[in-house]
Protein backbone atom coordinates (compact mmCIF):
# COMPACT_ATOMS: atom_id res chain seq x y z
CA UNK A 1 0.00 0.00 0.00
CA UNK A 2 1.24 3.31 -0.73
CA UNK A 3 -0.06 5.40 2.06
CA UNK A 4 -0.55 8.44 -0.07
CA UNK A 5 -2.99 10.31 2.44
CA UNK A 6 -1.64 9.39 5.31
CA UNK A 7 1.77 10.23 4.47
CA UNK A 8 0.33 14.15 4.35
CA UNK A 9 -0.92 14.03 7.53
CA UNK A 10 0.80 15.04 11.04
CA UNK A 11 -0.37 11.59 12.11
CA UNK A 12 2.14 10.03 9.74
CA UNK A 13 5.08 12.55 10.89
CA UNK A 14 4.62 11.47 14.58
CA UNK A 15 4.80 7.55 13.51
CA UNK A 16 7.94 6.05 15.14
CA UNK A 17 10.03 4.38 12.69
CA UNK A 18 8.26 0.70 12.97
CA UNK A 19 4.90 2.59 12.65
CA UNK A 20 6.41 4.50 9.19
CA UNK A 21 8.03 0.83 8.22
CA UNK A 22 5.06 -1.17 8.99
CA UNK A 23 1.68 -2.50 6.82
CA UNK A 24 -0.12 -5.37 5.85
CA UNK A 25 1.38 -6.74 2.26
CA UNK A 26 -1.64 -7.29 0.02
CA UNK A 27 -0.20 -10.63 -1.42
CA UNK A 28 -2.38 -13.98 -0.02
CA UNK A 29 -5.14 -11.82 0.94
CA UNK A 30 -5.77 -10.51 -2.48
CA UNK A 31 -5.48 -13.48 -4.00
CA UNK A 32 -8.04 -15.08 -1.55
CA UNK A 33 -10.08 -12.16 -1.78
CA UNK A 34 -10.96 -12.34 -5.91
CA UNK A 35 -10.85 -16.30 -5.51
CA UNK A 36 -13.64 -16.25 -2.95
CA UNK A 37 -15.37 -13.84 -6.20
CA UNK A 38 -14.45 -14.90 -9.04
CA UNK A 39 -13.25 -18.63 -8.71
CA UNK A 40 -15.07 -22.01 -8.74
CA UNK A 41 -12.73 -23.97 -7.26
CA UNK A 42 -10.49 -22.15 -4.44
CA UNK A 43 -7.21 -23.19 -3.36
CA UNK A 44 -6.61 -20.36 -1.46
CA UNK A 45 -7.72 -20.77 2.24
CA UNK A 46 -4.55 -21.91 4.58
CA UNK A 47 -7.42 -24.15 6.45
CA UNK A 48 -8.62 -27.87 6.01
CA UNK A 49 -11.92 -27.54 4.98
CA UNK A 50 -14.36 -30.95 4.06
CA UNK A 51 -18.02 -31.82 4.26
CA UNK A 52 -18.66 -32.52 7.81
CA UNK A 53 -20.01 -35.82 7.19
CA UNK A 54 -16.35 -36.93 6.30
CA UNK A 55 -14.84 -36.04 9.45
CA UNK A 56 -17.83 -36.24 11.81
CA UNK A 57 -20.08 -39.15 12.25
CA UNK A 58 -23.30 -38.35 11.53
CA UNK A 59 -22.74 -34.88 10.39
CA UNK A 60 -24.61 -32.81 7.60
CA UNK A 61 -23.35 -32.19 4.05
CA UNK A 62 -22.41 -29.01 4.58
CA UNK A 63 -18.56 -27.29 3.55
CA UNK A 64 -16.84 -26.20 6.87
CA UNK A 65 -14.01 -26.06 8.87
CA UNK A 66 -12.84 -29.38 9.39
CA UNK A 67 -12.66 -29.28 13.56
CA UNK A 68 -12.81 -32.01 16.33
CA UNK A 69 -16.43 -33.13 17.13
CA UNK A 70 -15.53 -33.15 21.25
CA UNK A 71 -15.48 -29.70 21.03
CA UNK A 72 -18.99 -28.81 20.80
CA UNK A 73 -20.14 -29.75 24.01
CA UNK A 74 -17.98 -26.92 25.31
CA UNK A 75 -19.63 -23.70 24.08
CA UNK A 76 -21.98 -23.66 27.53
CA UNK A 77 -19.37 -23.29 29.84
CA UNK A 78 -18.78 -21.88 33.16
CA UNK A 79 -18.25 -18.08 33.33
CA UNK A 80 -14.99 -18.94 35.76
CA UNK A 81 -13.43 -20.63 31.95
CA UNK A 82 -13.88 -17.64 30.51
CA UNK A 83 -14.04 -14.12 32.52
CA UNK A 84 -11.31 -14.35 34.56
CA UNK A 85 -7.47 -13.33 33.55
CA UNK A 86 -5.77 -15.86 33.38
CA UNK A 87 -1.55 -15.62 34.72
CA UNK A 88 0.41 -14.50 32.41
CA UNK A 89 2.28 -17.43 30.81
CA UNK A 90 -0.91 -19.29 30.64
CA UNK A 91 -3.41 -21.33 32.77
CA UNK A 92 -0.56 -23.81 34.70
CA UNK A 93 -2.50 -26.54 34.10
CA UNK A 94 -2.85 -26.26 30.32
CA UNK A 95 0.99 -25.88 30.09
CA UNK A 96 1.70 -29.11 32.03
CA UNK A 97 -0.99 -30.67 29.97
CA UNK A 98 1.31 -29.49 26.77
CA UNK A 99 4.34 -30.28 28.39
CA UNK A 100 2.96 -34.37 28.96
CA UNK A 101 1.81 -33.71 25.03
CA UNK A 102 5.07 -33.01 24.10
CA UNK A 103 6.66 -35.48 25.71
CA UNK A 104 4.33 -38.17 24.21
CA UNK A 105 4.89 -36.61 20.61
CA UNK A 106 8.63 -37.28 21.01
CA UNK A 107 7.24 -40.95 20.55
CA UNK A 108 9.51 -42.12 23.14
CA UNK A 109 8.27 -45.65 24.16
CA UNK A 110 6.59 -45.20 27.88
CA UNK A 111 7.83 -48.30 29.37
CA UNK A 112 10.81 -49.13 27.26
CA UNK A 113 12.24 -46.16 26.99
CA UNK A 114 11.15 -44.48 30.38
CA UNK A 115 14.92 -42.90 30.75
CA UNK A 116 14.96 -41.35 27.81
CA UNK A 117 11.96 -39.58 28.65
CA UNK A 118 12.66 -39.00 32.10
CA UNK A 119 15.67 -37.00 30.31
CA UNK A 120 13.85 -35.29 27.70
CA UNK A 121 11.16 -34.01 30.87
CA UNK A 122 14.01 -32.61 32.23
CA UNK A 123 15.76 -30.74 29.34
CA UNK A 124 12.32 -29.17 28.27
CA UNK A 125 10.79 -25.82 29.74
CA UNK A 126 7.07 -26.11 30.62
CA UNK A 127 5.82 -23.91 27.59
CA UNK A 128 4.65 -20.72 28.00
CA UNK A 129 1.20 -19.86 26.48
CA UNK A 130 1.56 -17.29 23.26
CA UNK A 131 -1.36 -16.05 21.09
CA UNK A 132 -1.38 -18.54 18.22
CA UNK A 133 2.04 -19.68 16.69
CA UNK A 134 2.45 -16.36 14.53
CA UNK A 135 2.64 -14.69 18.22
CA UNK A 136 5.85 -17.47 19.38
CA UNK A 137 7.36 -16.66 16.01
CA UNK A 138 7.21 -12.74 17.25
CA UNK A 139 8.42 -13.65 20.49
CA UNK A 140 11.09 -16.13 19.95
CA UNK A 141 12.56 -13.54 16.81
CA UNK A 142 12.54 -10.98 19.03
CA UNK A 143 14.30 -12.20 22.02
CA UNK A 144 16.98 -13.10 19.77
CA UNK A 145 17.68 -10.63 16.88
CA UNK A 146 18.72 -7.09 17.21
CA UNK A 147 17.85 -4.70 13.91
CA UNK A 148 19.85 -5.31 11.40
CA UNK A 149 21.00 -9.09 12.30
CA UNK A 150 20.63 -11.93 10.68
CA UNK A 151 17.75 -14.91 10.88
CA UNK A 152 18.38 -18.09 8.37
CA UNK A 153 15.19 -19.28 6.63
CA UNK A 154 14.71 -21.16 3.34
CA UNK A 155 13.58 -18.57 0.29
CA UNK A 156 10.12 -20.84 0.46
CA UNK A 157 8.79 -20.16 3.51
CA UNK A 158 5.42 -18.61 5.05
CA UNK A 159 5.12 -14.56 4.15
CA UNK A 160 4.64 -13.65 7.17
CA UNK A 161 8.35 -14.49 8.84
CA UNK A 162 9.22 -11.43 6.81
CA UNK A 163 6.51 -9.22 7.98
CA UNK A 164 7.69 -10.03 11.58
CA UNK A 165 11.16 -10.33 11.50
CA UNK A 166 12.03 -7.77 8.72
CA UNK A 167 9.38 -5.05 8.65
CA UNK A 168 8.57 -5.78 12.76
CA UNK A 169 11.86 -6.44 14.02
CA UNK A 170 14.09 -4.20 11.60
CA UNK A 171 16.40 -7.46 11.50
CA UNK A 172 17.44 -9.43 8.44
CA UNK A 173 16.63 -12.81 6.36
CA UNK A 174 19.24 -14.57 5.09
CA UNK A 175 17.78 -16.78 2.59
CA UNK A 176 18.94 -20.53 1.69
CA UNK A 177 17.75 -22.30 -1.30
CA UNK A 178 15.35 -24.73 0.28
CA UNK A 179 15.85 -27.39 -2.98
CA UNK A 180 18.06 -28.92 -5.51
CA UNK A 181 16.53 -30.85 -7.62
CA UNK A 182 13.96 -33.11 -4.95
CA UNK A 183 16.47 -32.87 -2.48
CA UNK A 184 16.76 -29.72 0.42
CA UNK A 185 19.60 -27.66 -0.65
CA UNK A 186 21.87 -28.46 2.29
CA UNK A 187 25.05 -27.11 0.66
CA UNK A 188 23.16 -23.51 0.31
CA UNK A 189 21.93 -24.14 3.94
CA UNK A 190 25.39 -24.46 4.53
CA UNK A 191 26.68 -21.55 2.94
CA UNK A 192 23.96 -19.22 4.82
CA UNK A 193 25.56 -20.11 7.86
CA UNK A 194 29.18 -19.64 6.85
CA UNK A 195 28.17 -16.17 6.06
CA UNK A 196 25.96 -15.09 8.71
CA UNK A 197 28.83 -16.75 11.64
CA UNK A 198 31.29 -14.08 9.82
CA UNK A 199 29.57 -11.07 10.67
CA UNK A 200 27.60 -12.06 14.16
CA UNK A 201 28.36 -14.16 17.11
CA UNK A 202 25.33 -16.70 17.03
CA UNK A 203 23.32 -18.42 14.62
CA UNK A 204 19.48 -18.04 14.65
CA UNK A 205 17.39 -20.13 12.11
CA UNK A 206 14.27 -20.75 11.44
CA UNK A 207 12.71 -24.10 10.19
CA UNK A 208 8.85 -24.94 9.39
CA UNK A 209 8.10 -29.12 8.43
CA UNK A 210 5.46 -29.42 7.08
CA UNK A 211 6.55 -26.63 5.04
CA UNK A 212 4.32 -23.84 4.17
CA UNK A 213 3.77 -23.03 0.91
CA UNK A 214 5.66 -26.67 -0.01
CA UNK A 215 4.36 -29.28 1.95
CA UNK A 216 7.83 -30.11 2.55
CA UNK A 217 9.11 -32.56 5.12
CA UNK A 218 12.49 -34.04 4.93
CA UNK A 219 12.59 -37.78 4.31
CA UNK A 220 14.29 -39.82 7.14
CA UNK A 221 17.68 -39.11 5.68
CA UNK A 222 17.78 -35.75 5.00
CA UNK A 223 16.37 -35.38 8.51
CA UNK A 224 19.80 -37.13 9.90
CA UNK A 225 21.80 -35.05 7.61
CA UNK A 226 20.30 -31.59 8.28
CA UNK A 227 20.84 -32.44 12.50
CA UNK A 228 24.58 -33.89 11.42
CA UNK A 229 24.95 -30.70 9.08
CA UNK A 230 23.95 -27.93 12.33
CA UNK A 231 26.23 -30.04 14.61
CA UNK A 232 29.37 -30.04 12.69
CA UNK A 233 28.87 -26.84 12.07
CA UNK A 234 28.43 -25.91 15.67
CA UNK A 235 31.44 -27.48 16.53
CA UNK A 236 33.27 -25.81 13.57
CA UNK A 237 32.53 -22.27 14.57
CA UNK A 238 31.49 -22.55 18.43
CA UNK A 239 29.20 -20.43 18.02
CA UNK A 240 25.87 -21.00 19.57
CA UNK A 241 22.80 -22.48 17.14
CA UNK A 242 19.49 -21.51 17.92
CA UNK A 243 16.82 -23.49 15.67
CA UNK A 244 13.09 -22.17 16.08
CA UNK A 245 11.06 -24.91 15.24
CA UNK A 246 7.75 -23.92 13.77
CA UNK A 247 5.85 -27.27 14.10
CA UNK A 248 2.62 -25.23 13.26
CA UNK A 249 1.53 -28.19 11.09
CA UNK A 250 3.43 -30.98 12.80
CA UNK A 251 0.62 -33.64 12.83
CA UNK A 252 -0.11 -33.74 9.21
CA UNK A 253 2.38 -35.75 7.62
CA UNK A 254 1.58 -38.25 4.97
CA UNK A 255 4.34 -40.28 3.54
CA UNK A 256 6.21 -43.26 5.38
CA UNK A 257 9.48 -42.43 4.10
CA UNK A 258 9.52 -38.56 5.97
CA UNK A 259 10.17 -38.02 9.50
CA UNK A 260 7.49 -38.57 11.59
CA UNK A 261 8.91 -36.18 14.67
CA UNK A 262 9.25 -32.87 14.84
CA UNK A 263 13.34 -32.60 14.23
CA UNK A 264 13.38 -30.57 17.90
CA UNK A 265 13.71 -33.56 19.21
CA UNK A 266 16.77 -34.92 17.42
CA UNK A 267 18.41 -31.07 17.88
CA UNK A 268 17.54 -31.68 21.87
CA UNK A 269 19.60 -34.92 21.91
CA UNK A 270 22.96 -33.08 20.65
CA UNK A 271 25.41 -32.21 22.98
CA UNK A 272 26.66 -28.75 21.42
CA UNK A 273 24.86 -26.01 21.72
CA UNK A 274 22.42 -26.27 19.48
CA UNK A 275 18.95 -25.10 21.06
CA UNK A 276 15.92 -25.89 19.43
CA UNK A 277 12.57 -23.99 20.06
CA UNK A 278 9.51 -26.05 19.73
CA UNK A 279 6.75 -23.45 18.46
CA UNK A 280 3.41 -25.44 18.29
CA UNK A 281 -0.38 -24.95 18.91
CA UNK A 282 -3.70 -26.09 19.01
CA UNK A 283 -4.18 -23.78 15.97
CA UNK A 284 -3.44 -26.60 13.26
CA UNK A 285 -2.57 -29.20 15.71
CA UNK A 286 -6.35 -29.39 16.97
CA UNK A 287 -8.15 -28.13 14.68
CA UNK A 288 -8.82 -24.48 16.36
CA UNK A 289 -7.74 -21.36 14.47
CA UNK A 290 -9.74 -19.23 15.92
CA UNK A 291 -8.73 -20.01 19.51
CA UNK A 292 -5.11 -18.12 19.10
CA UNK A 293 -3.32 -20.17 21.94
CA UNK A 294 0.40 -21.28 20.77
CA UNK A 295 2.96 -22.91 22.45
CA UNK A 296 6.68 -21.98 23.37
CA UNK A 297 9.05 -24.73 24.61
CA UNK A 298 12.77 -24.26 24.85
CA UNK A 299 15.36 -27.25 24.50
CA UNK A 300 18.28 -26.76 26.88
CA UNK A 301 21.24 -28.78 27.30
CA UNK A 302 22.37 -30.40 31.03
CA UNK A 303 25.67 -29.27 31.20
CA UNK A 304 24.25 -25.77 31.00
CA UNK A 305 24.15 -26.44 35.11
CA UNK A 306 26.03 -28.87 37.66
CA UNK A 307 22.59 -30.14 39.26
CA UNK A 308 18.47 -29.90 38.88
CA UNK A 309 18.20 -27.90 41.53
CA UNK A 310 20.19 -25.59 39.18
CA UNK A 311 18.18 -27.03 36.36
CA UNK A 312 14.73 -25.64 37.99
CA UNK A 313 16.51 -22.24 38.45
CA UNK A 314 17.24 -21.88 34.81
CA UNK A 315 14.01 -23.19 33.73
CA UNK A 316 12.26 -20.24 36.42
CA UNK A 317 14.89 -17.34 34.73
CA UNK A 318 13.60 -18.47 31.16
CA UNK A 319 9.91 -18.54 32.16
CA UNK A 320 10.49 -15.03 33.55
CA UNK A 321 12.11 -14.06 30.12
CA UNK A 322 9.20 -15.00 27.91
CA UNK A 323 7.00 -13.72 30.41
CA UNK A 324 8.12 -10.68 30.86
CA UNK A 325 7.70 -10.40 26.86
CA UNK A 326 4.18 -11.57 26.78
CA UNK A 327 3.01 -8.85 29.72
CA UNK A 328 4.73 -5.94 28.03
CA UNK A 329 2.58 -6.99 24.50
CA UNK A 330 -0.14 -8.83 24.93
CA UNK A 331 -0.64 -9.09 28.45
CA UNK A 332 -1.82 -12.53 28.51
CA UNK A 333 -3.84 -15.20 26.25
CA UNK A 334 -7.67 -15.78 25.91
CA UNK A 335 -8.95 -17.46 28.69
CA UNK A 336 -12.02 -19.44 27.07
CA UNK A 337 -9.16 -21.32 25.00
CA UNK A 338 -6.66 -22.76 27.26
CA UNK A 339 -9.69 -23.69 29.35
CA UNK A 340 -10.90 -25.63 26.26
CA UNK A 341 -7.77 -27.54 25.60
CA UNK A 342 -7.26 -28.29 29.01
CA UNK A 343 -10.80 -30.17 28.88
CA UNK A 344 -10.33 -31.90 26.12
CA UNK A 345 -6.79 -33.20 27.41
CA UNK A 346 -8.60 -34.01 30.95
CA UNK A 347 -12.16 -35.00 29.98
CA UNK A 348 -12.01 -36.75 26.38
CA UNK A 349 -8.55 -38.14 26.53
CA UNK A 350 -5.61 -37.72 24.15
CA UNK A 351 -6.98 -41.20 22.14
CA UNK A 352 -10.32 -39.82 21.52
CA UNK A 353 -8.81 -36.51 20.33
CA UNK A 354 -6.29 -37.96 18.03
CA UNK A 355 -9.21 -40.36 16.50
CA UNK A 356 -11.21 -37.40 15.46
CA UNK A 357 -8.13 -35.87 13.78
CA UNK A 358 -7.17 -38.93 12.06
CA UNK A 359 -10.51 -38.55 9.81
CA UNK A 360 -9.16 -35.22 8.77
CA UNK A 361 -5.81 -36.24 8.54
CA UNK A 362 -6.93 -39.35 6.33
CA UNK A 363 -8.88 -36.92 4.23
CA UNK A 364 -6.19 -34.58 3.90
CA UNK A 365 -3.99 -37.69 3.02
CA UNK A 366 -6.01 -38.76 -0.21
CA UNK A 367 -5.96 -35.36 -1.42
CA UNK A 368 -2.49 -35.73 -1.48
CA UNK A 369 -2.26 -38.39 -2.85
CA UNK A 370 -4.36 -37.63 -5.86
CA UNK A 371 -2.98 -34.35 -6.41
CA UNK A 372 -0.10 -35.48 -6.60
CA UNK A 373 -0.80 -38.09 -9.15
CA UNK A 374 -2.69 -35.73 -11.21
CA UNK A 375 0.09 -33.36 -11.09
CA UNK A 376 2.36 -36.08 -12.37
CA UNK A 377 0.29 -36.66 -15.08
CA UNK A 378 1.28 -33.12 -16.79
CA UNK A 379 3.92 -33.79 -18.99
CA UNK A 380 5.39 -29.86 -19.46
CA UNK A 381 9.12 -28.93 -19.24
CA UNK A 382 8.29 -25.45 -17.64
CA UNK A 383 6.32 -27.12 -14.72
CA UNK A 384 7.79 -29.08 -11.55
CA UNK A 385 6.87 -29.86 -8.35
CA UNK A 386 8.57 -29.53 -4.87
CA UNK A 387 9.00 -32.61 -2.66
CA UNK A 388 5.82 -32.65 -0.96
CA UNK A 389 4.86 -34.83 1.74
CA UNK A 390 3.11 -33.25 4.30
CA UNK A 391 0.78 -29.74 5.64
CA UNK A 392 -1.98 -27.98 3.97
CA UNK A 393 -0.07 -26.96 0.77
CA UNK A 394 2.32 -27.88 -2.23
CA UNK A 395 3.91 -25.53 -4.63
CA UNK A 396 3.96 -25.58 -8.66
CA UNK A 397 6.83 -24.13 -9.94
CA UNK A 398 6.75 -22.05 -13.06
CA UNK A 399 9.70 -21.42 -15.19
CA UNK A 400 9.75 -17.63 -15.31
CA UNK A 401 11.64 -17.46 -18.60
CA UNK A 402 7.94 -18.40 -19.87
CA UNK A 403 5.31 -18.05 -17.69
CA UNK A 404 5.27 -15.40 -14.75
CA UNK A 405 3.47 -16.69 -11.57
CA UNK A 406 1.21 -13.22 -10.84
CA UNK A 407 0.42 -13.66 -14.75
CA UNK A 408 -0.39 -16.97 -14.10
CA UNK A 409 -2.79 -16.56 -11.19
CA UNK A 410 -4.75 -14.08 -13.04
CA UNK A 411 -4.75 -15.87 -16.17
CA UNK A 412 -6.16 -18.81 -14.57
CA UNK A 413 -8.65 -17.52 -12.02
CA UNK A 414 -10.18 -14.84 -15.00
CA UNK A 415 -10.38 -18.15 -17.58
CA UNK A 416 -10.47 -20.95 -15.92
CA UNK A 417 -12.12 -19.89 -12.40
CA UNK A 418 -9.21 -21.24 -10.37
CA UNK A 419 -7.98 -19.54 -7.20
CA UNK A 420 -4.59 -20.02 -5.96
CA UNK A 421 -1.97 -17.96 -4.35
CA UNK A 422 0.99 -16.78 -6.82
CA UNK A 423 4.24 -16.57 -5.50
CA UNK A 424 6.73 -14.18 -7.39
CA UNK A 425 10.26 -13.14 -6.17
CA UNK A 426 12.20 -13.37 -8.96
CA UNK A 427 15.43 -12.64 -7.12
CA UNK A 428 14.68 -15.36 -4.08
CA UNK A 429 14.67 -17.72 -7.54
CA UNK A 430 10.39 -18.27 -6.44
CA UNK A 431 8.00 -18.30 -9.13
CA UNK A 432 5.30 -20.52 -8.78
CA UNK A 433 2.09 -21.23 -7.31
CA UNK A 434 0.73 -23.02 -3.91
CA UNK A 435 -2.06 -24.58 -4.35
CA UNK A 436 -3.90 -25.28 -0.34
CA UNK A 437 -5.67 -28.49 -1.23
CA UNK A 438 -6.31 -28.60 2.01
CA UNK A 439 -9.87 -27.05 1.34
CA UNK A 440 -10.35 -28.46 -2.20
CA UNK A 441 -12.58 -31.35 -1.96
CA UNK A 442 -11.29 -34.64 -3.39
CA UNK A 443 -13.80 -34.89 -5.93
CA UNK A 444 -12.74 -31.68 -7.52
CA UNK A 445 -8.88 -32.23 -7.83
CA UNK A 446 -8.84 -33.72 -11.11
CA UNK A 447 -11.21 -30.87 -12.61
CA UNK A 448 -8.66 -28.29 -10.57
CA UNK A 449 -5.22 -29.63 -12.27
CA UNK A 450 -7.48 -30.09 -15.79
CA UNK A 451 -8.14 -26.37 -15.54
CA UNK A 452 -4.22 -25.81 -14.56
CA UNK A 453 -3.27 -27.81 -17.60
CA UNK A 454 -5.38 -25.81 -19.74
CA UNK A 455 -4.02 -22.51 -18.68
CA UNK A 456 -0.22 -23.84 -18.94
CA UNK A 457 -1.25 -24.71 -22.52
CA UNK A 458 -2.23 -20.71 -22.72
CA UNK A 459 1.40 -19.81 -21.97
C1 LIG B 1 4.29 -21.95 8.81
C2 LIG B 1 3.28 -21.31 9.67
N1 LIG B 1 3.62 -20.97 10.92
C3 LIG B 1 2.75 -20.37 11.74
C4 LIG B 1 1.46 -20.09 11.32
C5 LIG B 1 0.54 -19.35 12.24
O1 LIG B 1 -0.11 -20.13 13.12
P1 LIG B 1 -1.15 -19.48 14.16
O2 LIG B 1 -2.43 -19.32 13.41
O3 LIG B 1 -1.19 -20.44 15.28
O4 LIG B 1 -0.62 -18.16 14.57
C6 LIG B 1 1.06 -20.41 10.03
C7 LIG B 1 -0.29 -20.08 9.58
O5 LIG B 1 -0.65 -20.06 8.46
C8 LIG B 1 1.99 -21.04 9.18
O6 LIG B 1 1.67 -21.36 7.93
Amino acid sequence: MEFTYLQKTPLYNAFSELGKRIFLPDGIFYWAGRAKKEAEIIGTIGSAFGYEKDFVDGGSSDWMPCYLTEISEYFNVSIQDVVPYVSIGGLNETREIWKDWVLKKSQLDEIKEKDLIEKLEKQITTPIITAGVTNGIFQCSSLFLNPGEFIIAPNKRWGNYDNIIKKYIGAKIKSFTFFNEQNIDLESLELAINEVVSVQEKIIIILNFPNNPTGYVPSKEEGKEIVLLLQRQQRKHNKPIVVIVDDAYEPYVYSSDSINRSIFYDLLQLEEDIIPIKLDGVTKELLMYGGRIGFITLGLKSKWVDNDQELELLKKEIENKLEGFTRATISNCNHFYQALTQKLFKEKGIDKILASRTKVKELLRERYEMINAELAKIDDPNISIDPNSGGFFLFLNLNPKKIKANEFGDHLLRKYKVGIIPMEKLDEQINGIRIAYCSIDLSKIPELIKRIKLALNDF
